[in-house]
């Protein structure tokens, strides 16, 4: 039988499709799940070892850029050698007549930003309990001096937890996987999409060395976005936002979401801080900080229209759900809270 080629004339972004049913190296694809800026990923057999995996085909313009394919191979190994919770195995990474793909494990559920559309702003505890798995997994990379350079909502999947303690089950992807480092220094021409930008830390706009403590930055952009409804900074185009990210005080979170404790607008600004030195150390001590600013004031329910405090409070926004009773840190968390009882 001829294996046929993938099909890769007629894409959008020049993204390989029309690959469904096709195999590609030792997988046959099955169906697509979602697709990104600069790849497709798909639910897909692995046939050697008869499972279903997710195969992240990448557009074939990254194939051609001598830097990203470097950063591609070296992250990729580096990602599959960190064996953690939270962060999605990588069984295979390689080439396949000249498209970048990428074997790992399926998660099914979706994706945070899919989660955020969908449900809005996040009870506290919610919130706490997603970002405590994104630290958890931020903070083992940065262990292997690996750093994520995208953390986003798109790229932390959210499957079902284990059991009602749990309730979700975080896993972060996509680890070197951006081409903002590459763009914004100027390696892809004018025009090229680079994704979304509402998460990106200052030191990256900039082009000057990262580490770390962009991860943290990027967390703090998401944990906003997660309690407020939407992330920092919004701007009318690219440059205006990119600014705000160099140069723009974010706005306090508690004038976004009503009911925080007082602490929370504190510990945002040090996340967001926009020199490198003045955030926290680590993303574990910065969602520790948050979860024991958070808690230290009952978050109060969302007014819509009534009374608190004895005033009159004017509805705003949309539902932020239930508040839930803070659950116990699975093991693995536990560091977060050592220091906290
Ligand atoms: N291992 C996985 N299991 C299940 N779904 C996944 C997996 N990895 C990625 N996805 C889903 O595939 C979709 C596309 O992912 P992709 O990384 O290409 O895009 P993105 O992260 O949203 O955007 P960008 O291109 O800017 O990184 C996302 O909706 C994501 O939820
Ligand atoms: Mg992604």
């Amino acid at each position: 039988m001829v294996q046929r080629a993938p099909h890769t004339e007629s894409l959008p972004a020049g993204t390989p499709s029309g690959v469904v049913g096709q195999r590609i190296a030792e997988y046959r694809v099955e169906s697509e799940i979602g697709r990104g800026g600069m790849a497709v990923v798909y639910k897909a057999r692995d046939l050697r070892l008869e499972r279903t995996v997710a195969l992240k085909l990448l557009a074939p313009e990254l194939a051609r850029n001598d830097t990203f394919r470097k950063r591609f191979a070296h992250e990729s190994r580096a990602a599959a050698a960190i064996d953690h919770p939270n962060i999605v195995p990588v069984f295979e990474a390689g080439e396949y007549e000249g498209v970048l793909y990428i074997a790992m494990t399926y998660v099914p559920g979706q994706d945070l930003r899919a989660l955020l559309d969908r449900e809005g702003p996040l009870p506290v505890a919610k919130a706490v309990r997603i970002a405590v798995q994104v630290a958890s997994a931020l903070d083992a990379a940065h262990d292997h001096d690996l750093v994520h350079r995208d953390v986003k909502p798109g790229n932390i999947l959210v499957a079902r937890g284990t059991d009602t303690d749990h309730p979700e089950h975080v896993y972060l992807t996509d680890f070197g996987l951006t081409k903002k480092s590459l763009s914004l220094t100027g390696f892809t021409s004018v025009g090229q999409f680079v994704g979304t930008l509402d998460y990106v830390a200052p030191e990256q706009i900039s082009g000057r060395p990262v580490d770390g403590r962009c991860d943290v930055y990027s967390l703090g952009c998401v944990v906003y976005e997660m309690l407020a409804g939407a992330p920092p900074f919004r701007r009318e185009d690219d440059m205006a936002l990119l600014w705000a990210h160099q140069y723009d005080p974010p706005p306090p979170l508690s004038g976004e979401r009503p009911g925080l404790a007082d602490g929370v607008d504190a510990v945002l600004s040090r996340a967001l801080a926009k020199a490198p030195e003045d955030r926290y150390e680590s993303c574990l001590r910065f969602v520790s900080e948050l979860r024991a600013a958070a808690l230290a004031g009952p978050e109060q329910a969302p007014e819509r229209g009534g009374e608190r405090n004895g005033r009159r409070v004017r509805a705003r926004g949309p539902s932020y759900g239930p508040v839930e009773p803070p659950p116990s840190p699975p093991d693995w968390a536990l560091p977060v809270f050592r220091d906290m009882d």
